[in-house]
């Protein structure tokens, strides 16, 4: 049975981590002449999103979109949307918010059919990314930390719908 084993990842290292990625964020994104949609990816991104805009001392509209690309640890490259953006994107800056870039097929996805809707801008700020994991090249304006190719669980992760609630990320065993 896999189970959650070494933390890769702490709360407070999460902490510090993020109190960053908001100052960036307020660096860049507080001068704007409009208040960005940050839009949080589901289900991964839900702790990450709800810490880091909490992090930044900016006025910001949030929304979610749901996306499943997975079936348990082995990637399908097949990627759908299952719920969509409450709100018009276009003339506005979106600031995409996603859990992890593994092979970057998921998000290259996700940001062709968000640059269809003609925002002002689009950057994307993910918390983990596997960069040598990667298939496709897809950039990233803002990344949290760079792991090994280890599969990770935790602080929104899950492995088959489970461990999602823990507090820190950790490396799934016995698979
Ligand atoms: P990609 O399309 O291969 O970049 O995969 C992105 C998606 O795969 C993420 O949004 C996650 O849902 C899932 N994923 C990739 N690696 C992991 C992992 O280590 N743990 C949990 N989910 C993962």
């Amino acid at each position: 049975m896999a189970r959650p084993g070494r933390i890769l990842i702490s709360e407070p290292e999460l902490k510090a981590r993020i109190g960053e990625l908001g100052a960036d964020l307020a660096r860049d994104y507080g001068r704007g002449p409009s208040s960005p949609i940050v839009v949080g990816v589901l289900q991964g991104a839900f702790l990450f999103m709800a810490d880091l805009v909490r992090a930044t001392q900016i006025d910001l509209t949030t929304d979610f979109i749901g996306v499943v690309s997975y079936a348990g640890a082995q990637s399908s490259g097949h990627v759908r949307i299952v719920s969509d953006l409450s709100m018009s994107i276009e003339g506005r800056d979106v600031l995409v918010v996603e859990d992890i870039v593994d092979t970057g097929l998921t998000l290259t996805y996700l940001k062709r059919t968000l640059e269809a809707r003609h925002p002002r801008s689009l950057r994307v700020c993910v918390l983990v990314d596997k960069v040598e994991r990667r298939k496709v090249d897809v950039g990233l304006d803002y990344v949290g930390f760079t792991i090994p190719n280890v599969f990770v669980v935790g602080y929104g992760f899950d492995y088959e719908g489970l461990y999602r609630n823990l507090p820190y990320v950790a490396a799934l065993e016995g698979e």
